[in-house]
C-alpha cells in the first residue's frame, strides 16, 4: 500500500511514517477505544501517540456527568505521554464511532476537536506532525497538524514575549 496515496492535502513536510508505524498506532487507538467511557454521547474514541523515543501512549475519551469535565481521547493519550516525561510527540492516530459501531463502518473519517489540535500544537512540530484519522488499519487519511490548525499559536510566542520583556 502506497503511503502517499493515503496522504491528503500537502502532507507532512519531509517526514513520512513507515506503514508499519501507522498500522501500529491505529491498532493502539482502536484498542484504547474499547475503554471509552461515554455514557452521555455514546460516541467512543481512541487515540495513540508516538513519542520521540519510539514509545506509544494511548487513551480514550472519558466523559463526566458534569459535561465540561469530559476529556477527549487525544488529550488522554497526549497527557499520558507528557506525564511520563515525553514532551515531543511525533504522530497521533485516532479512531471513533458511536457505541456499538465499528469505526470501519462509519461514513466519515474521525477529526480531532479544536482543543485537541491546540494541545497537539504544544508538544509537536505542526509542519511535521501527521494526524492519522482512521477507520481501520487499512483505511485512514493523514493530514499534518499545520493543515488542521493553520497559523497557530504556540509556545514560541510566549518565549519571544518573555525574552523581549527581560531585555527591556
Ligand atoms: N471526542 C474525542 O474524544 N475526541 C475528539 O476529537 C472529538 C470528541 C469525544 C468527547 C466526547 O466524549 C465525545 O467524543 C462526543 O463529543
Amino acid at each position: 500500500m502506497d503511503i502517499n496515496q493515503k496522504t491528503a492535502g500537502s502532507g507532512c513536510g519531509n517526514r513520512s511514517l513507515p506503514p508499519v508505524t501507522i498500522t501500529c498506532l491505529i491498532r493502539a487507538a482502536l484498542d484504547a477505544r474499547r475503554f471509552s467511557y461515554a455514557p452521555y454521547s455514546r460516541y467512543c474514541v481512541g487515540a495513540a501517540v508516538l513519542t520521540e523515543d519510539g514509545s506509544v501512549f494511548s487513551g480514550c475519551n472519558i466523559e463526566n456527568a458534569s459535561y465540561g469535565a469530559t476529556i477527549c481521547a487525544e488529550r488522554t493519550a497526549i497527557f499520558a505521554a507528557v506525564s511520563r516525561g515525553h514532551r515531543r510527540i511525533i504522530a497521533l492516530a485516532l479512531a471513533a464511532a458511536p457505541e456499538g459501531t465499528e469505526p470501519a463502518a462509519t461514513r466519515d473519517y474521525p477529526s480531532p476537536c479544536g482543543i485537541c489540535r491546540q494541545v497537539m500544537r504544544e508538544f509537536a512540530d505542526p509542519k511535521e506532525f501527521p494526524v492519522i484519522m482512521a477507520k481501520s488499519p487499512e483505511d485512514y487519511r493523514i493530514q499534518s497538524l499545520e493543515e488542521l490548525l493553520p497559523e497557530s499559536f504556540g509556545p514560541s510566542y510566549l518565549q519571544e514575549k518573555t525574552n523581549t520583556a527581560t531585555e527591556q
